[in-house]
């Protein structure tokens, strides 16, 4: 578990100079074990702000604590530390999957702790990957081609907690599948939270299925967080007119929340 800061952080991207900042002055926190939702219209900075935490992403100005210690990726030493504790699955799991590698493959190369286990341990560590991700272990040997577009985002989420992060970052990892299936990938992580404990940052632009998981939520909008409060809040009394916009265009909104999170 780890508890991630950020703080007035500013990320520019590249571009003409007078363009405004991707991320401008943001500041979150994600106390250990609890999920921050992250809402936003398409090009309000949520990615470049992933991006950052992950230090994939140059930033400008503020800083990125985990565990209140200041994010390094200047050696291989510090990103391999950095790996460790954050891990990051994106929305498209086509690119981020190697085509020629099996599930178990994948899976093994991800975590570098696989190297000291024998055989018979790996097989069992693969297995209980694909349990976590609700896989049947008997796709262990596909190759992504063979396998549903849920099933491979199923993959590359297994891959990423293959190294025990204590915070995971979810991009958009469901806006590419079937309703049917994001309902089920969005339980799946629900499972993942009580039984792992970690700590997420869940990004997306469905507000129901982004409360549906987080204890708090964010709502990103040119580059600035203009709302940010526990998710019941968000959803009986939000404040920015944005986030009722947000919560309007959704009509069904209360009765389509079953079991939603209490905090
Ligand atoms: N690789 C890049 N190079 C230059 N500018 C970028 C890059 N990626 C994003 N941007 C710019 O940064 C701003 C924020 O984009 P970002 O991708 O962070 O938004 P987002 O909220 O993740 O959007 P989406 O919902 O479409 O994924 C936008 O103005 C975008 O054009
Ligand atoms: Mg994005």
């Amino acid at each position: 578990m780890t508890t991630l800061q950020v703080i007035d952080l500013t990320v520019r991207r590249s571009g003409p100079r007078d363009s405004p900042a991707a991320v401008d002055g943001v500041s979150l926190e994600i106390p250990s074990g609890t999920t921050l939702g992250l809402v936003g219209e398409s090009g309000s900075g949520k990615s470049s702000l992933a991006g950052a935490i992950v230090g994939l992403v140059p930033v400008q100005g503020g800083q990125v604590l985990l565990d209140g210690r200041e994010i390094r990726t200047r050696t291989v030493r510090d990103r391999r530390r950095l790996g460790r504790l954050v891990q990051i699955v994106l929305q498209d799991p086509d690119t981020a999957l190697d085509p020629r590698m099996t599930a178990r493959q994948t899976l093994v190369e991800g975590a570098t702790v696989f190297r000291r286990l024998d055989r018979a341990a790996r097989a069992e560590r693969v297995t209980e990957l694909l349990g976590l991700v609700g896989l049947d272990p008997r796709l262990a040997d596909r190759l992504p081609r063979q396998l549903s577009g849920g099933q491979r985002q199923r993959v590359a989420l297994a891959r990423s907690l293959s190294v025990k992060p204590g915070l995971l970052i979810a991009d958009e990892i469901t806006s590419a599948l079937d309703v049917s299936v994001q309902a089920s990938v969005l339980n799946t992580i629900r499972e993942l939270q009580s039984q792992l404990g970690l700590s997420m940052l869940f990004i997306g632009h469905n507000l129901p299925a982004v409360c549906h998981i987080s204890d708090v939520v964010a709502v990103m909008r040119h580059g600035r967080i203009v709302e940010i409060a526990p998710t019941e809040t968000i959803l009986r009394t939000p404040r920015h007119p944005y986030t009722r916009t947000l919560l309007a265009s959704v009509p069904s909104l209360r009765t389509s929340l079953p079991g939603q999170r209490s905090s």
